[in-house]
């Protein structure tokens, strides 16, 4: 099922979507959260470090798992989706280090990496509730267009696009990344809630597109019509062709 959920802006957005996690954490102290990356969660994540600050959030029980990594990245590099984690959340609240988990970009043995982040989130009990942000070709995580649906995580290669546009943020060609380790859409749809964020009339069509058009590995996050608990939150710009 299907519930939408309209800010008026980016900030507005964001402010509603930490709410869905704050009502997340404090019905369930001992969650397991899935996280995700990307210019999208920056304000949610804001929010929250907010109302840890104020005392109203207590992330000491909570565990996370991320989405994805770069492969060959160290979690020291800026670039790294664990250092984008410890930036924008990690490091401003009190969840325990050891509990906040991200795919190990520097393990190069890809089966042995995936198959621990499978493990790890079967460990854990699954993922309690699952924030993504949408990619403006439908991917979610680095689960990109593709003639079918990967279950497990996995290690992608990534389109030379991508590769051409992350350069800039290298001092040489030969330090971007050109793969990522990520979760795949059986773990994606197997958290129990999925909390999707979008924001910007960039990405109104392919919002219509995920939850209107046909379910295809086309278009990856079109799978989610199948869950039985989607929650879509958005500004008005980005939901206004649903
Ligand atoms: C991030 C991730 C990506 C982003 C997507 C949207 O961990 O897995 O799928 O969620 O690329 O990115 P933004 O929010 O920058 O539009």
């Amino acid at each position: 099922m299907l519930r939408v959920l309209e800010g008026k802006d980016y900030n507005d957005m964001s402010r509603i979507a930490a709410n869905m996690i704050f009502a997340q954490i404090t019905l369930q102290p001992g969650c397991v959260l899935g996280l995700a990356t990307g210019s999208t969660p920056i304000g949610t994540y804001n929010h929250l470090v907010e109302c840890y600050k104020k005392g109203d959030l207590d992330f000491s029980q909570v565990t996370s798992v991320n989405l994805d990594e770069y492969r060959g990245l160290n979690g020291t590099n800026d670039q790294s989706y664990r250092y984008f984690m410890n930036e924008h959340l990690f490091h401003h609240v009190n969840i325990k280090p050891e509990n906040t988990h991200v795919p190990d970009g520097t393990n190069p043995d890809a089966v042995k990496e995936c198959g621990r982040y499978d493990q790890l989130i079967e460990t854990l009990g699954g993922v309690d509730l699952q924030l993504l942000g949408l990619g403006n070709n439908g991917h979610i995580g680095f689960n990109e267009p593709d003639d079918n649906f990967e279950k497990g995580t996995h290690c992608v290669n990534l389109t030379e696009s991508t590769i051409k546009a992350n350069s800039r943020f290298f001092s040489s060609m030969e330090e971007v990344p050109t793969q990522a380790y990520t979760m795949g859409i059986g773990n994606i749809l197997q958290a129990k809630k999925i909390l999707l964020i979008v924001s910007g009339t960039a990405k109104a069509d392919i919002v219509r597109e995920t939850f209107t058009g046909p379910i295809t590995p086309r278009v990856p996050a079109s799978i989610l019509q199948l869950h039985k608990d989607v929650i879509l939150v958005g500004d008005k710009a980005a939901l206004s062709k649903l």
